[in-house]
Parts: structure tokens; C-alpha cells; sequence
């Protein structure tokens, strides 16, 4: 495993229109993306730009949205996972499988419409983490 760029870190929120309000006016946020909905994910999804990465905030879709965990625990939101690219999700998987790490599934298209999966928290110094197939350069 070769550590990748940090693409970006995902924070759940009862309402993205109050986070995206706290990123502009607080944070002086620019460049907001048009959220959207991922409803195999069972999320909402809006990503606020940073000079040199993103930040994923994600909002409960549906009944049975894995946010919905989070958000009983942490009401107002926080820090949820961290997000690494990698040149390739397959080999990345079999990796994190090698070394013991607990993989929540099988490789999803993510947000960014690249391969993603997810790896337990409780084997990853207590981050939820994302591992993302770097986008592939546009010609
Ligand atoms: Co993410």
C-alpha cells in the first residue's frame, strides 16, 4: 500500500443546507458544488471545494440510510470518514484483505463516479476509511 492523495473528508450533517451555509459564511467557502442524491448509498451528497482537497458532506436519504447510525450519536454532525485515492481499487482491496483489515464490501461506484470501499474503523486507528480509485485524466 502506497499512501495517496487525501481526496477528500466526509462529514455527515442533519441538513446540508445549514452545513453549506456554515462552509460559505464561516469557513468562506467559494466553490460549492449542486448536492445530489446517491440513492444506492442511501445518501445526499454536496461537495464544498478547498484549495487543495474537498469536503463530502453527506445527508441521510430514506429510511434505511447508514447515516442515520451517526447522526443518533453525534446529532448535529462530525467528522465521518477520510477519503485516500489509489491508482487501482482492486489491488488496494486484495492489500487491506492481506493485512487483516476488516473491507465493507465489494467496490461501489462512489461519489465521484470511480470505484470506492469502505475499511472498519476499528482496524484503521478509529477513522472510517474511504479508498477511492483516482478519476482517470480526462483527454
Ligand atoms: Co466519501
Amino acid at each position: 500500500m502506497k499512501l495517496g492523495p487525501l481526496n477528500h473528508v466526509g462529514v455527515a450533517t442533519p441538513s446540508i443546507p445549514d452545513s453549506i451555509a456554515f462552509w460559505r459564511d464561516v469557513m468562506g467557502a467559494t466553490k460549492i458544488h449542486e448536492p445530489f442524491d446517491m440513492p444506492a448509498q442511501g445518501v445526499k451528497v454536496c461537495f464544498v471545494d478547498t484549495p487543495n482537497s474537498q469536503i463530502e458532506l453527506i445527508e441521510p436519504l430514506g429510511e434505511d440510510s447508514p447515516i442515520h447510525g451517526f447522526l443518533a450519536a453525534n446529532p448535529k454532525g462530525g467528522q465521518h470518514h477520510l477519503c485516500f485515492e489509489v491508482p487501482d481499487i482492486h489491488e488496494a482491496r486484495a492489500e487491506f484483505e492481506a493485512m487483516g483489515k476488516r473491507v465493507l464490501g465489494e467496490p461501489r461506484i462512489g461519489a465521484h463516479g470511480t470505484l470506492i470501499f469502505f475499511v472498519h474503523p476499528k482496524d484503521m486507528g478509529g477513522v472510517l476509511t474511504e479508498i477511492m480509485e483516482s478519476p482517470k485524466a480526462e483527454h
